[in-house]
């Protein structure tokens, strides 16, 4: 199937103004062209904040919204990632792309503390949409594309935290039209390992039951037992996720990273992401080793989320 063609149509039917911070970078150059020609988005691209029109009304937009000195604000305002997230704050921009030649940090931070979150004290993650080659085995591939979380933010999330990451990934996977299937991975499958690590990830799947009812949800698990039906059927017979998921949620940062990676290297898979989940705004941010092709199939789905309603 096609995963990719009914997003870009998707995008096509209301295009937004997607902002990109790194204006004058080569692979966002080429996205945003092609973005345009392909009429997907109306990209702006910032230069030099310095230069804008609005440079000193943000200054003191962002002394009211940080409660920050004017050194402080003009300091800020320089950096393009700041600038860019407070055109999309202000509504001059109805998405963000930031990335990808700054760090981590510098992506994600400007919106954390700008764009803020829908929920109060709600933590902001960030999930991958991993679109796997036909040469995957279909038993594993659960349709072909699956979603992993968290990938970007949180380094060392609580049961709490886990909770809202699931919910978040799974609402993201059916803005895309899958039917969610959650499993909370770890190296044992129902309480075959009693670990304080592996209890935190049945807790979580406890607790997103619990809140959302809604959600089929089921761990710990294995993810071998998570996505074949050929191991779910000897270690988990009986769930109604195990063999069948497609939203995997990774108990750390350092799981959620290496796995995205590996499957994104080893298995040829093609990445949209890291998807910010949370945000009031949509602001999504590419990473350093992204190509033109990443830039713009995140701005296509950072489209499609400003296209929901708020
Ligand atoms: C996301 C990250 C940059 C936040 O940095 P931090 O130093 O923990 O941030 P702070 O604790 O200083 O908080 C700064 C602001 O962001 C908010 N914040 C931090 N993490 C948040 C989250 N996950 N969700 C929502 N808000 C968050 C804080 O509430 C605070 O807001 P405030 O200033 O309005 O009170 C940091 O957790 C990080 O580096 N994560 C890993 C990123 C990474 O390396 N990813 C892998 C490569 S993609």
């Amino acid at each position: 199937m096609d995963f990719l063609s009914p997003l870009y149509e998707r995008a096509r039917q209301n295009p937004k103004r997607i902002v990109f911070a790194e204006g004058t970078e080569p692979r966002v150059l080429e996205a945003a062209a092609e973005l345009k020609k392909q009429g997907l988005c109306t990209p702006i691209l910032l230069e030099n904040p310095e230069a804008h029109p609005k440079f000193q009304a943000h200054i003191q937009r962002f002394q009211e919204l940080r409660g920050s000195t004017v050194e402080e604000a003009t300091e800020k305002m320089k950096n393009p990632h700041y600038f860019a997230t407070m055109l999309l704050h202000e509504g001059e921009a109805d998405g963000m792309i930031a990335g990808p030649t700054a760090p981590s940090k510098e992506r994600i931070l400007p919106a954390l503390e700008l764009i803020k979150t829908k929920i109060e004290h709600h933590r902001v993650s960030g999930a991958m949409i991993m679109i796997l080659p036909e040469t995957v085995d279909p038993d594993a591939a659960n349709g072909g594309v699956l979603l992993f979380a968290d990938c970007a933010v949180n380094i060392e999330p609580t049961v709490e935290v886990l909770a809202q990451i699931a919910s978040d990934t799974a609402d993201t996977a059916s803005h895309l039209g899958l039917d969610p299937k959650i499993a909370l991975l770890s190296f044992s499958t129902a309480g075959s390992t009693e670990h304080p690590l592996t209890k935190k990830m049945r807790d979580a799947a406890d607790l997103i039951k619990h809140q959302r009812p809604d959600l089929a949800v089921e761990g710990e698990m294995q993810v071998d037992t998570a996505l074949m039906d050929e191991v779910a059927a000897l270690k988990d017979p009986g769930s109604p996720i195990a063999g069948h998921a497609n939203v995997l949620i990774f108990p750390d940062l350092e799981a959620g990273n290496i796995g995205y990676k590996l499957v994104e290297r080893l298995a040829g898979a093609t990445v949209i992401g890291p998807i910010l989940q949370g945000l009031k705004k949509p602001m999504n941010e590419v990473s350093r080793g992204s190509t033109s092709q990443d830039i713009f199939n995140l701005a296509v789905f950072t489209c499609i989320q400003a296209q929901l309603p708020a």
